[in-house]
């Protein structure tokens, strides 16, 4: 299967430390075995703290999401860095580039591309543009609740959702630079004009890539 997985910066860089890049290197690497992957990973904390100095300096949204960008990229270097040779290791700019990329038959790690999305964006847009079979999204919470999980203690997970109802819910979400909620509304319309399968899960756990890929845990997205 070919698989585009994303990974939040929230996740992999949240202990400012090399720990959850070498676990998911460890995974990555044994699903190459079988499967053709492209990793999309995010920016986490260094980038909203990056993005705030831009934004104290008055460098404008678009801009605040360049510096946004910049730190993805830095998070996919150390993530190449860690996957050793199992990775390509230049961190593509575009999709083009990415496509280039996976002809060498190595995994393909990258961050960002323009302003005004979030890296689920570019792991959505990213599918599309490799025929993706299946589209992961690794976030640091289990997937889509009926209602705020930090909030309400009987709040239930979906197992499924349409991409019409998670539009919905996200019609009224932020999305300004290094606050693009939970999951972003061009992803979500990537994942339906595509009819791409998408699962989104816990990734605080690097093995919860092998269960969601086996549809033990998460929400999947249905395309319609
Ligand atoms: P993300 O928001 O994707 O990373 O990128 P994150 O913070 O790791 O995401 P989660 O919350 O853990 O899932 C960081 C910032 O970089 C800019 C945006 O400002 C984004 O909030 N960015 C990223 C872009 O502008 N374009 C991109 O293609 C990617």
């Amino acid at each position: 299967m070919r698989i585009v997985v994303t990974i939040g910066g929230s996740i992999i860089i949240k202990e400012y430390n090399h720990q959850k890049f070498e676990d998911y290197a460890e995974i990555l690497g044994s699903l190459k075995e079988q499967h053709e992957i492209f990793v999309v990973v995010g920016g986490g904390q260094p980038a909203r703290d990056y993005i705030k100095i831009a934004r104290d300096l008055d460098g404008g949204e678009a801009h605040c999401d360049d510096i946004g960008i910049d730190v993805t990229r830095l998070n996919a270097k150390l993530l190449i860095m860690a996957l050793g040779n199992n990775a390509y290791p230049l961190v593509p700019e575009n999709f083009h580039q990415a496509l280039e990329y996976s002809t060498s038959d190595r995994i393909v790690v990258m961050g960002g591309t323009e302003p005004a999305h979030s890296t689920d964006a570019v792991g959505a847009i990213l599918a599309e543009f490799v025929k993706a079979d299946l589209l992961i999204n690794l976030t640091s919470v289990d997937g889509l609740y009926d209602k705020d999980p930090n909030k309400h203690q009987d709040a239930q997970l979906h197992e499924n959702v349409t991409a019409t109802n998670m539009m919905e819910f996200l019609a009224d979400k932020d999305v300004k630079a290094g606050t693009y909620e939970f999951f972003d509304m061009t992803a979500i319309q990537m994942i339906k004009r595509s009819g791409i399968k998408t699962i989104i899960a816990n990734g605080n756990y690097p093995e919860n890539l092998l269960n969601a890929l086996n549809g033990k845990i998460g929400t999947v997205i249905i395309p319609e």
